[in-house]
């Protein structure tokens, strides 16, 4: 019963308000009254109102050159329709430091030329769909077992392929934006797609499927690396290709930022798994460097930035706690699947699944790390941790490597108080984050371990100056944030410690 009630209940972790998901999911009145508003726009409907979605959706109905009526659609489970409520209420469903995305919202607000639903029937008056679901990958191992162990299941993608086959214009531009396994848009794609209009009695002359990968990042520039960033696309014949390019012309600052067309979609589906794997190989690259570095009695930061001075190492990595995000963390594996499954090759891309199996460590190896810094048993102390979000300055907590290292102390049986500027609500754990630093220092620590690089906890003198009069503590930064001048203050009354500095 209880279990039914919960079910049937979706709640923001934005305002924390919640809302009973309805039992009928039909919303045609909603969506012809929104296109009566926009009557003579073209409709952009965008899959997935997540991290990607519905920022996408913001951007294309404030799009450079052309006015759409835009239509979001999500599905209607606990973890998503608050966000189709959210978006219709005036309440943008995506925390975030940018400023642009308010101005955006309430422009959108403004000019009504922005729906959310979860009905299907949207897909029926689309001219263009952009699908920016999800595409998971299940890790079965935990950090301490095989990296092979890990399992892509399709079947999800595929549904939601399908529901807009069975529903959509003849004529559609689907254009894939979701980070997919090399191969998908052309041998999964579209061939679902012609199976529905087929199935319909439709013809699939008209039918354009494109793919172009996204590069936005969460954060300060969050609508900016989406509308003012170089963008790449192919489509899966010319004529998709050619419908893309329009299309992402009128959203896109062109001429700023030039399009890169590719040959086709498996080259555009490669080219983003391959960009991600070269960054979580990087990091992956740097955990035992760092390990090496605290064996030596070396300060792995001042090394870095040195060899950074030459411009083709510019791009070098830092330690820090692990690796997180939505991305990073499963799209090496994305790429060795399909290499497997879609493309038949009996091998895998063995250098970037460890790659993912090494990063996926790295909590781990940070606990680990404090136990044998840290004078005495863990049971029992009282630990604050500075950051929740797997990144500095965004509120995602998507495979944040916090988790891992929250576990572990929570294994150990430690009492540990959370802060994160950016998180009012840690989804996955299930728990409420404090926003007010300065109170809670009042309350007394053995550790405070900074677990993610926001900004307040950089150059923020005053909470320095907090720090330093409070009784002696342990502090342990596992990102790198502390400056030298503030390593010496702490140090003065405080233990101090930093993830690859074997000099402290
Ligand atoms: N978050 C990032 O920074 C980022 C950056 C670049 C690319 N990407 C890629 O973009 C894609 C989306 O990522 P995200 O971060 O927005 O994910 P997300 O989990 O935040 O959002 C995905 C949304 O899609 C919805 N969805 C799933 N199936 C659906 C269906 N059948 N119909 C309608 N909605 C459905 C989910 O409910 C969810 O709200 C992924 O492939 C990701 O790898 C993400």
């Amino acid at each position: 019963m209880t279990t039914d009630i919960i079910k049937n209940i979706s709640k923001s972790p934005v305002t924390g308000k919640e809302y009973e998901i309805p039992l009928s999911l039909n919303d045609k009145k909603g969506i012809d009254d929104f296109l009566a508003l926009n009557s003579g726009k073209k409709v952009v409907v965008v899959q997935g109102l997540g991290f990607v979605g519905s920022v996408m959706g913001l951007v294309v109905a404030n799009a450079l050159t052309e006015e759409y009526a835009v239509i979001g659609i999500d599905l209607p489970t606990p973890q998503s329709y608050w966000k189709i409520r959210s978006i219709n209420e005036g309440v943008f469903p995506v925390i975030a430091s940018d400023p642009k995305i308010e101005q955006y919202y309430q422009s959108a607000l403004r000019k009504k030329n922005y729906y959310a639903t979860y009905d299907n029937y949207a897909y029926s008056k689309a001219d263009v769909i952009v699908v920016d679901i999800n595409l998971d990958v299940q890790k079965k191992s935990d950090a301490n077992k095989d990296p092979e162990d890990y399992h892509v299941d399709l079947m999800p993608f595929k549904k939601a392929i399908e529901a807009i086959g069975n529903n959509c214009k003849e004529d559609v531009l689907v254009l894939v934006e979701t980070t997919v396994p090399p191969g998908t848009s052309q041998k999964i794609v579209r061939p679902i797609l012609e199976e529905c209009l087929q199935k319909r009695g439709l013809s699939t002359d008209k039918l354009k499927v494109g793919h172009s990968y996204e590069r936005v990042m969460p954060g300060p520039k969050y609508i900016d690396s989406i509308q003012n960033f170089y963008r790449v696309f192919a489509g899966t014949d010319d004529k998709s290709a050619d419908a893309v390019e329009k299309f992402l012309r009128t959203v896109i600052k062109t001429d700023e930022y030039p399009l890169t067309r590719l040959g086709n979609t498996n080259a555009t589906e490669m080219a983003k798994v391959l960009e991600n794997s070269f960054r979580a190989m990087n990091i992956a690259f740097m955990v035992e460097w760092s390990r090496f570095a605290e064996e030596a009695a070396v300060d792995i930061y001042e090394v870095v930035n040195a060899i950074r001075m030459r411009p083709t190492h510019k791009n070098i990595m830092l330690p820090g706690l692990g690796v997180g995000g939505y991305c990073l963390t499963k799209d090496p594996l994305l790429a060795s699947w399909a290499r497997m499954n879609l493309f038949g090759s009996g091998e895998k891309l063995g250098q970037s699944e460890k790659g993912v199996h090494i990063n996926d460590k790295m909590p781990l190896y940070a606990f680990e790390y404090l136990q044998s810094q840290y004078n005495g048993p863990l049971e029992g102390k009282k630990i604050l941790l500075l950051g929740v979000s797997y990144l500095n300055d965004v509120g995602d907590t998507r495979y944040t490597p916090v988790e891992g290292f929250y576990d572990q102390l929570e294994i150990e049986g430690c009492d540990i108080t959370l802060h994160d500027p950016h998180v009012k609500y840690w989804e996955e754990k299930d728990i409420w984050v404090s926003q007010n630093l300065d109170e809670l220092l009042d309350n007394g620590y053995d550790i405070v371990v900074i677990t993610t690089g926001h900004k307040d906890y950089r150059n923020n003198e005053s909470l320095i100056n907090k720090i330093v009069n409070l009784p002696a503590l342990f502090f342990y930064d596992t990102i790198g944030v502390l400056t030298n001048e503030e390593i010496q203050k702490l140090s003065k009354k405080h233990t101090v410690k930093v993830i690859g500095r074997g000099d402290l």
